[in-house]
């Protein structure tokens, strides 16, 4: 049975270990699953990523337009072929990253966003989405602990920025999981295991 997951969070929160941790758990139990993260994950898309992730004077609109291309393609590509042959697509981050960080954060306009997600997404909405969240202090020191054993520093665009514009991703991504009941919000202060099974036991549901 196809679904599609998201995990969504501010940098440092954990997800790409959960994302990781989510895949085996699926193979794990004989489910055919596929990891994807955005932006990136095809060739287009992975020059998008070093783009983004480099450019530090990028307009926010040119920004909001990389992250749709890059969907796109990630949509077309990866997440449509798999959910057509029955797999589950597991994606660390997904259209809600956008409408945090460009809408909640950045202040770009939020219908906008919504009008291009669908069409990047062609309406494609996850069957589950979920949040781990965690104070925006915790999140930031893991961050710069991480660029400090990879040494690099000096190069992302996010990472880089200040204290406000993350707690304002950080509190749009609470404010987006409220809205619906296709989200759980995980504490990612929790121990990565703990974190895991909290996450297995919500995606189990989905095939109940
Ligand atoms: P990445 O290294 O993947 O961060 P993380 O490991 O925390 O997911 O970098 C992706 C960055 O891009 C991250 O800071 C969030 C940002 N982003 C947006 O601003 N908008 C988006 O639509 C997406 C998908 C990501």
């Amino acid at each position: 049975m196809s679904k599609l997951i998201s995990i969504e969070g501010s940098d440092g929160t954990g997800k790409t270990t959960q994302s990781l941790a989510l895949v085996n758990n699926f193979k794990k139990h004989n489910k055919e699953a596929i990891l994807a993260r955005e932006p990136g994950g095809t060739n287009i898309g992975e020059i998008l990523r070093k783009i983004l992730k480099n450019d530090k004077n990028i307009e926010p609109l040119s920004e909001l337009l990389l992250f749709q291309a890059a969907r796109t393609e990630l949509i077309e590509k990866i997440i449509f072929p798999a959910l057509k042959s029955n797999k589950i697509v597991v994606v660390d981050r997904y259209k809600d990253s956008t409408l945090a960080y460009q809408g909640f954060g950045r202040g770009l306009d939020i219908e906008l966003i919504n009008l291009l997600n669908n069409i990047s997404t062609q309406n494609l909405e996850p069957d589950l989405t979920i949040l781990l969240d965690m104070p925006v202090e915790e999140a930031i020191n893991r961050t710069s602990q991480r660029q400090q054993v990879s040494q690099q520093i000096t190069e992302t665009n996010f990472e880089d920025e200040s204290i406000d514009f993350h707690t304002r991703v950080s509190n749009g991504f609470r404010t987006l999981a409220k809205k619906s009941d296709k989200w759980i919000i995980v504490n990612g202060s929790l121990d990565i295991n703990q974190i895991s099974e909290i996450i297995w036991k919500s995606v189990k549901n989905l095939f109940d």
